[in-house]
C-alpha cells in the first residue's frame, strides 16, 4: 500500500510526539525539550531528547533519532504500514483504501493481442509532416486538437478484453519504452547527428539513456500492443476527439526522466530542429511522474556524489554540464522552480547556486525565485545567483569557456543578499535619502513574511550599513580579522554571541546535552535561561537583547566582563548568510570540545564507541564548514 506523503505529514502533524513517547519512556521537561533515558540503548544519565515543536526525538548517546513513526517501528520492531495504520486510527485520519493505492502504479496489461493494427503508414507520415509544420502548431497542444482520424487506421475494433488482462507495473512499462526509444536511436542517424552536433559523446548518450521517438503516429501502439492502457496512463499515447490513439512524442530526440531512485518516470522530447514548435514536449504528470517534486539530473548527481549543486533551466544544460564535469547540475522539468525543488536541493547541501539567463526573462525568473527562496533561508543556508552573460545558457557557456573558466565565473556568483542589494539599488537612486528609504521599504516588503530570526534582522542591518546609515562601517583592511574563533575563547564568544543575538539560540539548543550537567558555567546557565525564555523573546532583535540580558540578570557579574572582552563587531559579519554559518561552526567546535571531555570518562565501551563516532562526524562537518569559506 502506497500512502501519499501528504497523508503521512497530516498524521505526523496530529500526533503529539511527547505524549506518544511518554507512554513508553519516562520523560522530564527540561526547558523547551523533554529528556529521559534512551529506550534504544542502556544508559544511566538521560541523553534521549524529545522536541515537541519539531516532532522529533534524538539520542545523543546512541544517535537514535526520528519521528513518531520511526520511534514505534524501532521500539516494537513493527513495519511502516502497521504503525501508520495505528497512528491514522489514533488521529482520526483516513488512509486511502488498499486497492485504490495498489492500483496507483499499475495498469491492466492484455495477456494476448486481440486485435490487429494495420494503419496505413503513408497516410500517417503525410499527416505528421503537416501537423508538425511550424506555421500550424505554435500552440503546444495543437498536435492533440488537430488530430483527425486517418484513413486506413481503424481502431474502433480495439477494445480491451477484461478477461484477458493482468496487472502490470507502470515502472516496468516505462523501462521497456526507454529501451525501445534507445533502440530507435541506433537506427536513426539523423537523431544521432543531432546529439553529436550538440557535442554529446557516446558515453553521455548512453548514461543519460537518450533515445529517439520515430515519426510514425502509432509507433508505440505497434511496439506495445498489449500495453495501450498503461501508455495512456503515462500520457505517451493520447486520444483525439474522435477517439483515435496517437503517440505524444514523434520524430523527437528523447530524454528519459528518472526519479530519485533511478526509475524512468517520464520523458522529454525535443524537436530536431528549432523551427518546430513546441521545442520540447514533456510527458504529462501521471501516477508515477510528479514534475513539481522532481529534478532532472538529481539521481545522476547523487550517484556521482556531487557536493555542489547548480540549478539550471534545461535538460541540455544539465547534460552538457555533467559531461564537462559539473555533476551537481539539475533542472526542473519545464516548470518554474518551486519551494519543493529548492528544499530538495537544500537537503543535499545548504549551499546552493541557481543559474539564470542574462536576458530579461532570466532576470524575471531570478526575481521570482528570490521571492520564494527568502522564507527558506534559515539554518545556515546560502543561496547564490549565477547570472549568465547575455546570449548564453549554461550549455553554450561551458562549451565556449571550458570547465575551468566556467567554474571561476560560477564561484563568483553573488549571494542572495548581494544580488538583492544590487537589484534594489539599481531601481532607486540611492544618492538621496529618499532612494535609500525606498530600498529599505522594498526590503521590508520582501521580508515581511519571514520568521523573525537572525537572517531577517541581519539582512536589513547589512542593507542599512551599505546604504550608509546604522552602525559604523569597518575599515576593509581589518577584514577577516578574527573570523576564525581560535583567537577568542570559544566559551566567551558563545556567551557574547548569544547575548547579542539571542535568536540564534536554536543553533545551540542541543549543545546543552553535551555540557556535563555538574558544570555550572555561565554558558550552561545562559543556555538554560534562553531555553526557558526563547519562545517569549520579543520579535525585535534589539528588544530581544535587553530581554535576554534582563532574564540573565543573575549572571551579569559573569556576563558583563565577557561582553567587554569580546567585541562582537570584530566578527565582521558582512553577510547575513555568514552569521548562521559562524554560529554553526561555533556550535560544532564546542560540541567537539565537550565530546572530547566526555570521552575521558565514558560510561561504557559502547558509549565510548558512539562518542568517537560523533566526534568523527563533528570534525568532518567542521572541516566542511570551514573549507567552504570563500
Ligand atoms: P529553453 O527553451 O531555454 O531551451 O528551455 P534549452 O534548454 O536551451 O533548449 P535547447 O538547448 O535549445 O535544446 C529550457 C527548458 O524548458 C522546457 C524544457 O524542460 C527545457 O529543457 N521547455 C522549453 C519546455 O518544456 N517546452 C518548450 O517548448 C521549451
Ligand atoms: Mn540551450
Amino acid at each position: 500500500m502506497a500512502i501519499p506523503q501528504h497523508t503521512i505529514d497530516q498524521i505526523l502533524d496530529r500526533v503529539d510526539i511527547v505524549d506518544l513517547i511518554s507512554q513508553r519512556v519516562k520523560l522530564k521537561k527540561t526547558g523547551r525539550t523533554y529528556s529521559g533515558c534512551c529506550p534504544f540503548h542502556q544508559e544511566k544519565t538521560p541523553s534521549f531528547h524529545v522536541y515537541r515543536d519539531k516532532a522529533y526525538y534524538h539520542c545523543f548517546g546512541c544517535q537514535a533519532n526520528g519521528n513518531a513513526i520511526r520511534f514505534l517501528m524501532d521500539l516494537d520492531n513493527r513495519n511502516f504500514i502497521d504503525v501508520i495504520k495505528d497512528l491514522a486510527q489514533q488521529t482520526g485520519i483516513e488512509l486511502p483504501k488498499d486497492d485504490f493505492s495498489a492500483k496507483k502504479a499499475t495498469y491492466q496489461r492484455k495477456i494476448t493481442e486481440t486485435t490487429t493494427i494495420a494503419p496505413s503508414t503513408d497516410a500517417i507520415i503525410t499527416s505528421n509532416e503537416i501537423t508538425d509544420a511550424p506555421s500550424l502548431s505554435v500552440d503546444p497542444f495543437a498536435d492533440f486538437y488537430a488530430m483527425e482520424p486517418m484513413p486506413g487506421d481503424d481502431y474502433a475494433a480495439l477494445s480491451a478484453n477484461d478477461a484477458t488482462t493482468e496487472e502490470h507495473s507502470l515502472y516496468d512499462l516505462l523501462e521497456q519504452v526507454t529501451l525501445y526509444y534507445q533502440k530507435q536511436l541506433s537506427a536513426a542517424p539523423h537523431a544521432q547527428n543531432y546529439f553529436h552536433n550538440r557535442a554529446l559523446n557516446e558515453n553521455t548518450i548512453t548514461t543519460w539513456r537518450l533515445g529517439y521517438a520515430p515519426a510514425d503516429w502509432n509507433h508505440l501502439e505497434k511496439a506495445f500492443p498489449l500495453d495501450i492502457e498503461g501508455l495512456k496512463l503515462v500520457g505517451l499515447i493520447r486520444e483525439n476527439d474522435s477517439g483515435k490513439n496517437f503517440d505524444l512524442l514523434r520524430d523527437r530526440v528523447i530524454f528519459p526522466i528518472r526519479d530519485s531512485k533511478g526509475r524512468v518516470v517520464g520523458f522529454g522530447g525535443r524537436a530536431l530542429n528549432d523551427e518546430i514548435k513546441p521545442k520540447y514536449i514533456n510527458s504529462p504528470d501521471s501516477e508515477v511522474f510528479h514534475k513539481n517534486q522532481l529534478l532532472y539530473g538529481l539521481y545522476e548527481g547523487r550517484k556521482n556524489k556531487s557536493i555542489d549543486w547548480l540549478m539550471v533551466e534545461g535538460y541540455m544544460d544539465v547534460i552538457a554540464l555533467h559531461q564537462a564535469g559539473i555533476t551537481g547540475a539539475v533542472a526542473t522539468l519545464g516548470t518554474a522552480s518551486n519551494t519543493d525543488h529548492l528544499n530538495i536541493l537544500f537537503k543535499q547541501n545548504p549551499r546552493l547556486t541557481l543559474a539564470f539567463d542574462g536576458d530579461a526573462a532570466g532576470q524575471k525568473a531570478a526575481w521570482r525565485t528570490l521571492e520564494i527562496a527568502l522564507p527558506l533561508l534559515n539554518d545556515g543556508r546560502e543561496l547564490r545567483f549565477f547570472i549568465l552573460p547575455d546570449q548564453h545558457d549554461p550549455d553554450s557557456l561551458i562549451r565556449q569557456l571550458g570547465l575551468e573558466q566556467f567554474q571561476q565565473l560560477l564561484n563568483k556568483a553573488p549571494l542572495l543578499s548581494d544580488y538583492l542589494f544590487a537589484q534594489l539599488t539599481k531601481r532607486y537612486d540611492i544618492s538621496h535619502p529618499e532612494g535609500k528609504g525606498m530600498v529599505m521599504a522594498e526590503l521590508r516588503q520582501l521580508t515581511n513574511t519571514l520568521p523573525n530570526g537572525s537572517y531577517k534582522y541581519l539582512l536589513s542591518q547589512s542593507f542599512r550599513e551599505r546604504l550608509g546609515f546604522g552602525r559604523k562601517k569597518f575599515d576593509s583592511s581589518t577584514q577577516d580579522k578574527d573570523l576564525s574563533f581560535d583567537r577568542i575563547d570559544r566559551n566567551h564568544l558563545l556567551v557574547a554571541l548569544l547575548m547579542h543575538y539571542p535568536l540564534l539560540f536554536p543553533h545551540f539548543e542541543t549543545l546543552r546535552a553535551f555540557i556535563p550537567s555538574q558544570s555550572n558555567t555561565p554558558i550552561r546557565q545562559l543556555l538554560d535561561i534562553l531555553d526557558k525564555i526563547y519562545d517569549t523573546l520579543p520579535k525585535d532583535i534589539e528588544l530581544s537583547r535587553y530581554f535576554a540580558l534582563g532574564a540573565a540578570a543573575n549572571l551579569h557579574g559573569k556576563i558583563l566582563p565577557i561582553l567587554n572582552q569580546v567585541d562582537i563587531e570584530d566578527l565582521q559579519i558582512n553577510h547575513p548568510e555568514e552569521l548562521d554559518k559562524h554560529a554553526q561552526s561555533l556550535f560544532v567546535s564546542m560540541k567537539i570540545y565537550y565530546l572530547k571531555l566526555k570521552l575521558k570518562h565514558p560510561a561504557s565501551v559502547k558509549e565510548a564507541h558512539n562518542l568517537k563516532k560523533q566526534l568523527n562526524d563533528a570534525s568532518r562537518s567542521l572541516t566542511e564548514l570551514q573549507i567552504s569559506e570563500p
